[in-house]
């Protein structure tokens, strides 16, 4: 009897194989997640449904609140609450972590970003304590950290922040220059890596105040030439939860003019909100160039809001970034979302640190952009242990590195 079952689901599978494989495989969602909380480190399988945990560090009073991946199995963290950079090694097939760092070294304090130059020998760490933007030589096989130097951003600072703050760094698509945002000195400055990584061009973030927090750069050829230097650069500022459009211009001497063209509300028009609370988050470009998405933080109402506004190359006169739709981050304070990396970045993953859901799956549509709920983990399930107090950083790490040129535009790559 047993026998006979079994040989009649063996059949049934046979028959049933050469129609319902291809299909399970163009549906199949299988993404390997790390997800940086406050005092742990986690890592996830996400079938389209659930968050299913892997890994999990824990480290108490530390904040890997941004980290990069180089293959094979290097994965460097930042610990914004002390002046270390750490390396763990993570096994992009299997989605398993270190259970402590491989190696640590010390930079500057408050690093809470890191991104690599395009062939992962050099990366950059921006420090929000510090005001200033470390260099690491990473071309060692075996991962390991060098620091070169450290570059101080400089001028004015606004009252609020009373220093410079480098708060993101923003690799442009061609390779060679990199946005530094800075909060603390409502500033873009302009990194060189042709020019040993000096600040050669900045741009003053207008008014003061405004506190520019992430960004991203877009070009308006779009996908001719995903290497090509981009047309514009967008970024959210913080403070005055303004978004703010600006072109740019690479002069004779290969410094970047960029130039303000246009300047709105992170809410889209006619939305009012807590100004003494709000405090706009992230910004991420899909790689179509024509999608841009961005977070409003502590809105003030049960959830904030993930909204998405499309790029046009003319909007009457002015290039423009156009309000489309607004979507509940499920949660509160989304600090930082990722777009997933098959082809048509189908979804969006979002941290919420605070609130109901901490990590968020929304589904993107390609053929508009606009999201839609998928799924969601609470932060209770998340970090038991700390009140609640969830992810900060979500980002999917393929098991095989993606062409060069694929994810180049996608500030996350
Ligand atoms: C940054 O550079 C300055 C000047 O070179 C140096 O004095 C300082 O120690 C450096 N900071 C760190 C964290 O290495
Ligand atoms: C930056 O860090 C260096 C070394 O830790 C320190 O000497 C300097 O005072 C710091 N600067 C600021 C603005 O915090
Ligand atoms: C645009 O910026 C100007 C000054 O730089 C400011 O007065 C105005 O309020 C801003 N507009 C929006 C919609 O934020
Ligand atoms: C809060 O939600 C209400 C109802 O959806 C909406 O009218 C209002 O604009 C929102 N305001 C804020 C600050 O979230
Ligand atoms: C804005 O938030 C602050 C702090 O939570 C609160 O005291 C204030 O009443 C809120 N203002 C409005 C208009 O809701
Ligand atoms: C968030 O989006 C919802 C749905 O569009 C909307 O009702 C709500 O007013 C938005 N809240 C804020 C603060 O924008
Ligand atoms: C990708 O998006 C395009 C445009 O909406 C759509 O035609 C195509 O079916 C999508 N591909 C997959 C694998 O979902």
């Amino acid at each position: 009897m047993v026998r006979f079952t079994s040989f009649m689901l063996n059949l049934g599978l046979a028959l049933a194989a050469p129609s319902l494989i291809p299909r399970q495989d163009k549906e199949a969602v299988n993404k390997k997640l790390i997800v940086g909380a406050a005092g742990q480190i986690l890592s996830f399988q996400f079938d389209g449904k659930a968050f299913k945990p892997i890994s999990k560090v824990v480290e108490d009073g530390k904040s890997a609140s941004w980290m990069v991946f180089k293959h094979p199995n290097h994965l460097y963290a930042v610990d914004e609450n002390s002046n270390t950079l750490r390396l763990f090694n993570y096994d992009p097939a299997t989605g398993k972590l270190s259970d402590k760092a491989v190696s640590e070294k010390t930079g500057s304090p408050g690093v809470v970003s890191l991104e690599f130059n395009k062939d992962k020998t050099r990366l950059l760490g921006g420090s929000y304590s510090n005001g200033t933007v470390d260099i690491w030589d990473t071309s060692a096989g075996d991962g390991s950290m060098k620091f070169l130097k450290n570059v101080t951003l400089q001028g004015d600072v606004n009252p609020k922040h009373g220093t410079h703050r480098a708060h993101q760094i923003v690799p442009d698509p061609s390779g060679r220059y990199f946005a530094v945002n800075d909060l603390g000195g409502d500033a873009i400055h302009i990194l060189d890596s042709k020019k040993d990584y000096t600040i050669t061009s900045k741009v003053k973030v207008e008014p003061a105040g405004c506190g520019p927090r992430h960004g991203g750069f877009l070009n308006a050829n779009s996908q001719s030439n995903p290497s090509s230097l981009p047309t514009h650069y967008a970024v959210l500022c913080e403070t005055m939860n303004q978004l703010q459009l600006y072109s740019i211009e690479k002069k004779a001497d290969d410094t970047l003019a960029l130039k303000r063209v246009q300047n709105q509300s992170s809410y889209g028009p006619g939305v009012t909100f807590n100004t003494t609370t709000a405090a706009a988050g992230e910004l991420t470009v899909a790689y179509n160039q024509r999608d841009v998405y961005i977070t409003n933080r502590l809105s003030g109402n049960e959830t904030d809001n993930v909204s998405l506004f499309s790029f046009q190359n003319k909007i009457g006169k002015d290039d423009g970034l156009l309000f489309k739709q607004q979507i509940s981050s499920e949660g509160v304070s989304p600090r930082m979302m990722s777009l997933s990396r098959d082809k048509n970045e189908s979804i969006m993953f979002v941290a919420n640190p605070m609130g109901k859901n901490g990590l968020v799956a929304l589904t993107r549509d390609e053929s508009c952009g606009s999201l839609a709920p998928m799924a969601s983990m609470l932060n209770t399930d998340i970090s038991p242990k700390d009140g609640g107090f969830g992810p900060q950083f979500v980002l999917e790490i393929p098991a095989t590195e993606p062409s060069a040129t694929r994810h180049s535009a996608n500030k996350n790559a």
